[in-house]
């Protein structure tokens, strides 16, 4: 796409000439032009965020990349994540793993337990795959998107963002917040996957290629500050002369929402059993293959569409939880026991309940179950 010239911020200069006898006249009038990047960097340059796992815009304009490793790590964390729910995780994780090769030899249960509470439980797995492949390579992460796509867990996004943030790649980074940036700039009406391959396709010339992952961060800082859902703040936006639904007022229609579909609703019960000489709890590990691989809970039922069985013990209440592809209600019972209903389960004693890789659907249950424990379990944000 080419910039139309009324697009571009005008800067002029007005050079003030003196002439013979003292006269002052304009003699020459220079207008330079500042793109929508120079725009957007400019305002990157004074307002960035300081996140942890970020360089300053004043160290990467000196050419500093930051760490591909802690790149990698942060945008597989921040995928469907908030950047507040991320960063206690980040810096647990690279002060335990400061990099890919610590990560690579960590047990698949220590990471899964340091994951726990974040949510999309497939991603940790992949993290560690993915790890194993980059060490087995001298811990040299690929520099292109299109070789780093080839990694496990690492999708289109991901790997232009790590493309162009840890190796310079002048390429598109699309995520949520740039989606809505730009659908509002070129006022855009397609909504899901055809919105994201719009704006892909407008950005591409857009990337400066001198600083493209401080383009891509800029437009994700002005998403999650400026160009917010509701209430964008136009007058601070470096922008606006950009900006086509500015220019018609109807920043907030867009992007176009798709219709949400209904999520199907599960129902399903939850047993935590403690044992009474110590308070110890049941614990199962749930299947690797399928929802939450890997992770810890307490006995369950199936989640299905049927009503849900009745368990021995004193009915609690219920717990909510919307996952990706389905809403589950859970009924959760809490029964005083020492015998352990199966083989394939272990006690987990008082001090240790709190350090099990509990999802946040689990957390609900326990917290619903033993609320004098409630402060203990970390309540995560995560599916
Ligand atoms: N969201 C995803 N990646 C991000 C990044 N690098 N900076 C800020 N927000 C992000």
């Amino acid at each position: 796409m080419t910039v139309r010239s009324q697009t571009s911020n005008r800067v002029s200069t007005d050079v003030i000439k003196s002439g013979s006898g003292g006269d002052r006249r304009y003699s020459r009038r220079a207008v330079a032009r500042v793109t929508p990047a120079q725009s957007l960097l400019g305002w990157y340059d004074r307002h960035a965020r300081h996140l942890p796992w970020r360089i300053p815009p004043q160290q990467s304009k000196r050419g500093e990349r930051q760490d591909p490793y802690k790149v990698w790590l942060s945008e597989i964390m921040l995928q469907q994540t908030t950047v507040q729910a991320v960063a206690p995780y980040y810096a647990a994780f690279i002060e335990r793993w400061p990099t890919v090769g610590d990560l690579a030899k960590a047990s698949d249960d220590d990471i899964r337990s340091a994951w726990a509470g974040l949510g999309y439980y497939r991603r940790a797995a992949n993290l560690h795959k993915c790890a194993k492949v980059v060490a087995e390579t001298g811990g040299h992460f690929p520099t292109t998107a299109a070789q780093l796509a080839d990694l496990p867990g690492i999708g289109a996004y991901t790997s232009a963002a790590i493309a162009s943030i840890a190796f310079g790649e002048a390429v598109p980074v699309v995520d949520g917040n740039v989606e809505r940036v730009f659908s509002r700039v070129f006022r855009l009406t397609s909504s899901g996957p055809k919105l994201k391959k719009e704006v892909t396709d407008k950005l591409r010339p857009l990337v400066p290629r001198d600083r493209p992952g401080d383009f891509a961060q800029a437009t994700m800082d002005l998403g999650a500050t400026i160009c917010t859902p509701r209430n964008p703040v136009c007058a601070l936006c470096p922008l606006t002369s950009t900006c086509d639904a500015h220019r018609y007022g109807d920043a907030e229609r867009f992007p176009v929402k798709e219709p949400k579909k209904a999520k199907p609703v599960r129902f399903g019960a939850a047993q935590v059993i403690v044992r009474p000489a110590d308070g110890a709890i049941w614990c199962e590990k749930r299947p690797e293959d399928g929802l939450l691989p890997g992770m810890t809970q307490v006995p369950t039922s199936d989640w299905s569409a049927s009503p849900a069985p009745v368990f021995d013990g004193e009915r609690i209440g219920t717990i909510q939880h919307v996952f990706t592809h389905f809403a589950l209600t859970l009924d959760v019972y809490r029964v005083a026991s020492s015998k352990a209903p199966s083989d394939g389960g272990w006690w987990a004693g008082p001090e240790q309940i709190a350090k099990q890789a509990w999802p946040t659907v689990m957390i609900k249950v326990l917290r619903a179950a033993l609320p004098e424990r409630a402060e203990s379990l970390r309540g995560g944000k995560g599916r």
